[in-house]
């Protein structure tokens, strides 16, 4: 991985904020792109391909896999290869992350192809539209917190409180500061310099959510040496997402079914990080907007995903 644009804890040099403004277009572009395909009867896996191929041609890599999280799924659902799923009448957050040389634009949206959610979509959009307005140098976090509790609780539906917003560092999808979706009172400040992701999601349930299922989304975090050829060859092809997220899909359609065991072997030996689905604890439907911003050395917010 390339570090000569390195970013400072909060900063970024002018070339890296160029290649983080690309990397929120295409993200933008991406997400709007991937929106329209989402329709009934459409293979997920085919949507998902089609989204990465995108993202490729316009001129970035993922910075994690695209992810289609249908009803009480809120984040982290990504089918395998094999898995023949289609849309029917879901509500489904499409979730996208694009990098160009680490920098990493983020960016979700609802879709709803049952006709029954608009008011749960608004609500996350409205949370994130009057999350925006309020921030600039100085406004706190638990203060961006209270506005989108508020904004969601004022449709009657609950925030979810364990997924936050989230710093955006280069080649690091989550880092510092953690962007509440509910009022924590955290009185860390907005600075200039920062780049982060806002990302509220309204839930018709508890607004807690708890890992559902089996993960096909992994992060490399404990790099060991493995003997094994395929799973050298499968390592191999794992450390080219410089730390990134992965997921399955992409092992076996570069390396084959044999990837799968070289993943579990990974596993075992705890080399990877997991991230399950995520599902609404008593099972509300879920809904999410997201944009990533940055905060420029004169103090303007930039909504890098717009
Ligand atoms: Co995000």
């Amino acid at each position: 991985m390339d570090k000569e644009d390195a970013q400072t804890q909060f900063g970024t040099t002018s070339s890296g904020i160029e290649k983080l403004k690309k990397a929120g277009r295409i993200t933008a572009e991406v997400r709007e792109y991937g929106k329209n395909l989402i329709v009934k009867d459409a293979l997920m896996v085919e949507v998902l391909d089609k989204i990465e191929e995108k993202i490729i041609e316009l001129g970035g890599k993922p910075a994690f896999p695209a992810q289609i999280s249908c009803n009480h799924i809120a984040a982290h659902y990504c089918p395998d290869e094999e898995d023949k799923i289609v849309f029917s009448d879901q509500l489904v957050c499409l979730d996208v992350g694009v990098h160009v040389d680490g920098f990493i634009g983020d960016t979700a949206v609802t879709v709803d192809l049952s006709g029954k959610y608009n008011d749960l979509i608004k609500a996350a959009e409205e949370a994130l539209d009057n999350a925006i307005k309020i921030i600039k140098p100085g406004t706190t976090l638990g203060e961006i917190g209270k506005v989108i509790q508020e904004t969601i609780q004022g449709y009657n539906f609950a925030p979810v409180k364990n997924l936050s917003g989230h710093g955006l560092g280069q080649y690091e999808v989550h880092t510092k500061p953690s962007i509440p979706n509910f009022d924590n009172h955290d009185e860390t400040k907005i600075e200039k310099g920062m780049v982060f992701a806002v990302e509220p999601f309204a839930s018709t349930g508890a607004g807690i959510v708890q890992d559902s299922g089996t993960a096909t989304v992994f992060e490399l975090t404990n790099k060991k040496p493995v003997r094994n050829m395929i799973t050298r060859q499968v390592l191999k092809e794992i450390e080219s997402y410089d730390n990134l997220p992965f997921t399955t899909r992409w092992l076996t359609r570069k390396l084959g079914a044999k990837a799968k065991f070289a993943l579990r072997e990974m596993r075992q030996l705890g080399m990877l990080h997991e991230h399950p689905p995520l599902a609404d604890k008593d099972k509300g439907m879920i809904s999410q907007a997201e944009h990533s911003i940055l905060i420029d050395d004169d103090g303007n917010v930039v909504v890098l995903t717009q």
